[in-house]
């Protein structure tokens, strides 16, 4: 039971709702075999969990789960197929139900008594003591509702929550149950209403900006009070720097617009992403009622159709990829450090901005976007009011777009990290004639929400979108794998500001090779079930990377581009749809467990400033496949040299007029020989720069750990990442071993989960063994709260050396 504590008599108190839960499921066709609602029940037999929590995401992976029988119009499949693994191949379909016992004290008494849900996939009904409190379909939008009527002061209280997960909701794994962060907010009646700030800059210079802070104050006083708000400015040291204080006489609601002056501002970049916090603190008659925090950025962004997009007058090229919510093994659970270390992955690559595919993300995503200096699309929807899945949200579009939308913008609106939002992706109205007057509905309530940002959709049928006057209608159309028809779209509206809202698609997976290595798109399926790390196959509307980069690098009034995706992630399994045991994507950079795939450095070497230099396939060919082997090097040099057992096979040099060798250097055909394949580099004084090197690895040895964080916060939150490779006994990787691993530990931590990043894998995530796949696997270790010491890992694989690493704990 959770005992709730007085701490603060005015101020707010934020709960948050993690431990303790109780939970079951069933299926959809059960009527009703539990009464979740109700205040007594026998919860014997029930789970205990903790929240954010995923049911889905330990399996067991069957093809059975949610097949979905459809066409795919985007995709040119015209007659319905079966998709087996669209949806991950996981069990997220039934009638979830979390219950929480709630201690609340007499002192609470004559305050409001709220609770905020992030999100909750799917159709979620919240019911306190019995009493239904209200019902929020979409997963993705946060929510919030207000319990007070219903408490019982002073004694025990039952939070109940009933999640229903429909069959063909989604064209991904969308996770199950209460998925994100819940909190119960215990305030004044008078109090900041629930994303009540909306803080803007202008007039920014280096003397000073002019920062505007409205301000909802909700109010249920009896009788007209008089409501003074002080907002105070804190810069990024924490030092207050502006003040405004304004009173109404409000009995219900209030809105406040101040105008406050920030002296010499330190500007949000990317490069330095400072952040400020508004303190907003409302007093009723004279005395502090409640107080409320938004950290936000001052910056400019401006968008020309000419010279693309600046932050902060400077000009930027949009390096971007699109993410789906999924963390791989850890599923749609929000995990902070999960998050974190996706978004270190793509930075470290180059990139600068991340689309937010096909939904809003969780809050925390978009709080380390602000502090990583990562520029953000935010995405509403995938579907208007036409379906592409059968219980998709085109059911409540009518009922709730508007709301959902409002949802996303008044919760989101003061990151500085948002550069668009973006009202849709690849909507099925592009095709009609009503579509533009959807678009302007849409379009509208952005621009009424928040004038400060332009609207964007992703457009695929991109010559339909504009003859229907969607593209026209928002402000920026984004378009979804279209780098040849740039030119001609530019020409046509050369006023139109433009950008490749999804790019390139390609399709392969981690330390597969497939021969020969020739262009393959659209990508036939291959008898592995797996795709080609060469990097050159890609679905039908697919291109590899190298068309992308060539348009970008050519067309300066091009924004940029968001490379569909940055990770791998569950379900959607391309070009085997049809395919078990399939079960999760190959079009990531990285793959599932966050390792990275060739293509890491092929964008590395494109987009960041860093040296890089990388060279394809591994070197552990044998019997019938000892031929020429085609070795291809990623670079950020424009020349290099390769040596295949110290003798020279020459000198390649990256070609401005076509590509991909614009991109990449290619030795076509390498008779194998067991040994080391050696790149050397030269600048553009022909002088050695950097050398890399690929060696044949000898029998399987031992068992490496690797943690990406061998100190970590014993708060029962915080992880390390440890990635498993088989070595031979000097150390090298075995490219191609794929052994069966398993996991211990021991000290104060868990094992939360394994995976390899194979998309064919059907261990469950939760396992305590897997083979590595390509050599390697992954094994995530989570800290228990409160307790010191250290937490060690052991990996052992048959008659291998055990592998271990050691994780302290702060
Ligand atoms: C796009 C779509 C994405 C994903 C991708 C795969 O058309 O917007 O959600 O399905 O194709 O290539």
């Amino acid at each position: 039971m959770k005992a709730m504590t007085n701490e603060e008599q005015n101020g707010r108190q934020i709960i948050p709702l993690k431990e303790g839960w109780k939970f079951t499921r069933h299926s959809l066709e059960e009527p009703e075999p539990v009464q979740g609602s109700r205040v007594h029940l026998d919860e014997s037999g029930w789970e205990t969990v903790r929240v954010p929590h995923d049911w889905a995401i330990a399996g067991p992976f069957h093809p059975d789960h949610d097949v979905h029988v459809n066409s795919v119009m985007e995709d040119g499949i015209h007659d319905n197929i079966t998709h087996v693994g669209r949806t991950g191949a996981l069990p997220i379909v039934g009638i979830g139900w979390y219950r929480l016992h709630i201690i609340i004290p007499e002192a609470w008494r004559g305050r409001l008594i709220t609770v905020e849900f992030d999100g909750v996939m799917s159709n979620s009904t919240v019911y306190m003591n019995g009493t239904e409190c209200g019902s929020w379909p979409y997963g993705y939008t946060s929510f919030t509702f207000d319990l007070t009527e219903h408490v019982t002061f002073g004694g025990e209280n039952v939070l109940a929550v009933q999640v229903c997960s429909l069959p063909s909701s989604s064209r991904w794994y969308p996770g199950a149950g209460i998925y994100r962060q819940v909190r119960l907010v215990v305030k004044s009646p008078v109090h900041v209403a629930p994303w009540g700030t909306y803080i803007t800059a202008s007039d920014i210079s280096e003397q000073c900006a002019s920062i505007r802070v409205r301000t909802n104050v909700a109010g249920s006083s009896d009788s007209a009070a008089k409501v003074e708000l002080i907002t105070q400015l804190l810069n990024p040291e924490g030092i207050l720097c502006a003040q405004a204080t304004s009173v109404q006489e409000v009995c219900a609601h209030a809105e406040f617009e101040q105008h406050l002056t920030v002296k010499r501002p330190a500007l949000w970049g990317t490069a330095h992403p400072r952040l400020y916090k508004a303190v907003s603190t409302v007093l009723l008659d004279g005395v502090e009622v409640d107080q409320y925090e938004t950290p936000f950025g001052i910056r400019t962004i401006s968008f020309d159709a000419k010279e693309g997009f600046r932050l902060n007058g400077e000009y930027m090229k949009l390096k971007g990829v699109c993410l789906h919510h999924d963390l791989g093994p850890l599923g749609a659970a929000v995990h902070v450090r999960a998050m974190e270390r996706q978004l270190e992955l793509m930075k470290e690559m180059g990139c600068n901005a991340i689309r937010m595919s096909h939904n809003p993300p969780a809050p925390e995503l978009l709080d380390l976007c602000d502090a990583m200096g990562l520029l953000v699309i935010d995405e509403a929807f995938d579907e208007w009011g036409v379906g592409k899945v059968e219980n998709g949200y085109h059911r409540l579009f009518k009922d709730w777009a508007e709301q959902d939308l409002r949802a996303m913008i008044s919760r989101d609106r003061n990151h500085p990290s948002i550069i668009m939002w973006s009202i849709g992706n690849e909507m099925r109205e592009q095709r009609l004639e009503s579509g533009a007057i959807t678009t302007a509905f849409l379009t509208g309530i952005v621009h009424d929400a928040d004038p400060t940002r332009p609207v964007t959709a992703g457009f695929s049928m991109s010559d339909d979108a504009i003859e229907n006057g969607l593209a026209a209608a928002v402000d920026i159309p984004g378009w979804n794998y279209k780098p040849h028809r740039y030119e001609e779209y530019h020409l046509h509206h050369p006023d139109w500001i433009m950008y490749g809202s999804e790019t390139a698609s390609t399709v392969s997976s981690r330390g597969v090779y497939h021969l020969p290595a020739v262009e393959d798109i659209p990508v036939e399926p291959k008898s592995d079930l797996q795709a080609s790390s060469y990097d050159l196959s890609a679905p039908p509307w697919g291109t590899t990377p190298d068309q992308e980069f060539m348009a970008q690098e050519d067309l300066p009034y091009m924004l940029g581009e968001f490379v569909w995706t940055g990770f791998d992630y569950l379900g959607e399994p391309t070009p085997y749809r049809k395919e078990w045991p399939s079960r999760s994507s190959y079009f990531g950079i990285m793959d599932l467990c966050g390792l990275p795939k060739d293509r890491y450095y092929l964008y590395q070497s494109q987009w960041s400033s860093k040296p890089v230099l990388h060279l394809l396939p591994h070197w552990n060919w044998e019997g019938h496949e000892c031929r020429e082997i085609p070795v291809v090097c990623y670079t950020s040099y424009q020349a290099a040299e390769l040596f295949l057992n110290g003798a020279s096979l020459g000198i390649r040099r990256k070609s401005a007029s076509s590509q991909p060798e614009r991109y990449r250097l290619r030795w076509n055909a390498v008779p194998y020989e067991p040994g080391c394949l050696r790149v050397v580099a030269y600048d553009e004084n022909e002088a050695p720069a950097m050398t890399h090197e690929v060696r044949t690895a000898g029998a399987p040895a031992s068992v490496q750990l690797e943690a990406d964080r061998n100190v970590i916060r014993a708060d029962g939150e915080d992880l390390s990442f440890v990635t498993v490779s088989i070595v031979d006994e000097q150390g090298i990787l075995c490219p191609r071993a794929n052994h069966p691993v398993s996991f211990c530990l021991e000290g104060p931590g868990e094992i939360v989960a394994v995976d390899n990043g194979d998309p064919t894998s059907t261990t469950s995530f939760s396992a305590m063994s897997i083979s590595t796949f390509s050599g390697k696997c992954l094994v995530i270790v989570r800290s228990r709260a409160g307790e010191a010491g250290s937490i060690v890992v052991y990996a052992n694989s048959n008659l291998l050396h055990m592998g271990k690493t050691v994780i302290s704990l702060l």
